[in-house]
């Protein structure tokens, strides 16, 4: 330890990075991190997960207001009209309390913030803003960022063609925003936008929204913004994009080729994936390099190909989730210790948190298929008491287990709450829990995630309440 002024410098301050710094200083460690942004908890507490949710919240409130929904349970409103002001102020609130409560637990455990920048120099020390720091260990966990679409340029200061920074910004509500990209990004902005008065399209590359979730599920989704009001433009591709004025005109193409189609739009969503963040944080001076996909490859234990570099999060292989970021920071952080971190990638849920919310543990029943016999159940949340009560009647749940062992493959949902029901359904999955197991475990009634009990029945074709 004499030779470096750390035990562990991580690089970047988002969920991966805050998480590894805190959890090796709680393992004793003397622990720094370098993150340049102004505020700590990177993308996902600063322009992702929590500004999002927050907007996702009062739009879902203003809906209610506004559609009829809380007039029908005999709430009267008066006239209800929107402050996006504050709606937004509520937002930055949000934000600000939670990357202050990051410094505040950086400071308990007396992680060292370097504010700045940090580039290799070898691999163990690095320079943040004209300093060099050296540590035994250095962990990558830059995050990612907004992907570019050639020929559609972002200028979120304009508002007008914008990413999801922007359109978490908007001072104004569009009266048409055009969402590039149906996954997850599109479908939240997009709801909590047309949630507010702005009417939506959605073009999609692929033939079905949501890549990566279960193809049943994809459908659904696709009915359910359907109904909800948004215009949807499947199989196509935008080739380019013009401003005049306040006005953006976009070039579409079947995705096909076939001929050309123009869309103005006042406010356009480009949201079409995210990169890894690598550039300028100086890997060939360390000899590492990047995957095809510009990702930073590691063993099970984080560890890249060069001694004492260890990298996880958005930047590594593997889905861009906060939670998922967060339990590599933990991982990397014990096995850096010397004792055994491990993930669980076969169990990471997924949650598009709109309403309905679209959630997902384990496999679809696509690649459950492809791997051997399945047996299927499925509830719908139509005849699941509370959710009819609270009228809310789209959705369902699936459950895929295994036709031969029972053990449980993938659980999928669509229901308002299904953000927190598939927390369920990872805990059984990583207890290695059959069809049988969540069929006889006792369920409070009435709840949503009963659907998951009355699910996981109908995989030996016997629900009750069906
Ligand atoms: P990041 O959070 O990206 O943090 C990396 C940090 O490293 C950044 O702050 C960056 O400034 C810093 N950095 C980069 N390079 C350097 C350097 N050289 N030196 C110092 N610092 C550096 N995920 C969910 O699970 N749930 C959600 O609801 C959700 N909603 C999202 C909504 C939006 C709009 C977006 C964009 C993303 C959302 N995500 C969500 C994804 C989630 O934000 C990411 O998966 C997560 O933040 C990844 O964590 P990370 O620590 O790997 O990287
Ligand atoms: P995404 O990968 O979810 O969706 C991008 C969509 O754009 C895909 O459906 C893709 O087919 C489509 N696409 C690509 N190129 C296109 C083109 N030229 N024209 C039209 N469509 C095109 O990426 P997204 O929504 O940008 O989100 C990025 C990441 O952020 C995701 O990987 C996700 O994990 C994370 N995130 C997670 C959230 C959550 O957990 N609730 C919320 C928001 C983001």
């Amino acid at each position: 330890m004499a030779d470096y002024n750390y035990d562990v410098l991580v690089i970047g301050a988002g969920p991966g990075g805050y998480v590894a710094a805190i959890r090796a200083a709680q393992l004793g460690m003397k622990v720094a991190c370098a993150e340049g942004r102004a505020t700590l908890g990177g993308t996902c507490l600063n322009v992702g997960c929590i500004p999002s949710k927050a907007l996702l919240h009062g739009s879902e409130l203003f809906e209610e207001a506004h559609d009829g929904t809380l007039a029908k349970f005999g709430v009267k409103t008066g006239p209800v009209e929107l402050d996006l002001g504050v709606m937004q102020g509520e937002k930055i609130s949000a934000v600000k309390e939670l990357t202050g409560g990051i410094e505040y637990l950086f400071k308990k455990n007396k992680v060292d913030w370097l504010k700045g920048y940090a580039t290799f120099k070898d691999a163990h020390s690095v320079d943040v803003a004209g300093q060099t720091v050296t540590a035994k260990h250095i962990v990558i966990a830059t995050g990612s960022s907004v992907m570019p679409l050639p020929g559609v340029a972002v200028d979120n200061d304009a508002g007008i063609i914008v990413d999801s920074t922007g359109a978490l910004a908007l001072d104004r509500v569009p009266s048409h925003m055009v969402v590039i990209g149906g996954g997850v990004i599109g479908l939240e902005l997009g709801s909590v936008w047309r949630r507010l008065g702005a009417k939506v399209t959605v073009v999609e590359y692929l033939d079905q929204l949501l890549p990566g979730m279960d193809g049943e599920v994809r459908k659904d989704a696709a009915k359910i913004f359907k109904k909800q009001g948004m215009t949807l433009k499947l199989s196509t591709k935008v080739t380019g994009a013009s401003v005049v004025g306040k006005t953006a005109t976009l070039t579409l193409e079947p995705a096909a080729g076939g001929p050309a189609e123009t869309l103005e739009a006042d406010c356009v969503l480009v949201a079409i994936g995210r990169r890894p963040n690598t550039d300028g944080l100086g890997l060939a001076n360390i000899g590492l390099e990047l995957n095809a996909r510009g990702q930073v490859e590691t063993d099970h234990d984080f560890r890249t190909k060069i001694d004492g570099v260890w990298a996880i999060g958005d930047v590594v292989p593997g889905p861009m989730l906060a939670h998922k970021a967060e339990d590599e920071g933990i991982a990397v952080a014990e096995n850096i210790a010397g004792l055994t971190g491990i993930v669980n990638h076969d169990v990471i849920p997924g949650v598009v948190y709109t309403t309905p919310e679209f959630a997902g543990v384990g496999l679809t029943e696509e690649a459950a298929k492809a791997r051997g016999a399945i047996k299927v159940g499925k509830f719908p949340m139509l005849a699941n008491s509370r959710a009819k009560t609270n009228r809310e009647p789209d959705g369902f749940v699936k459950i895929i287990a295994d036709a031969a062992t029972d053990r449980v493959l993938g659980v999928w949902a669509i229901a308002t709450v299904a953000g927190t029901m598939i927390a369920e359904a990872a805990l059984a999955m990583e207890f290695g829990a059959t069809s049988e197991d969540i069929a006889y475990t006792c369920h409070a009634h009435p709840t949503h995630s009963e659907a998951i009990k009355e699910a996981a029945m109908a995989v030996t074709g016997k629900p009750i309440h069906i």
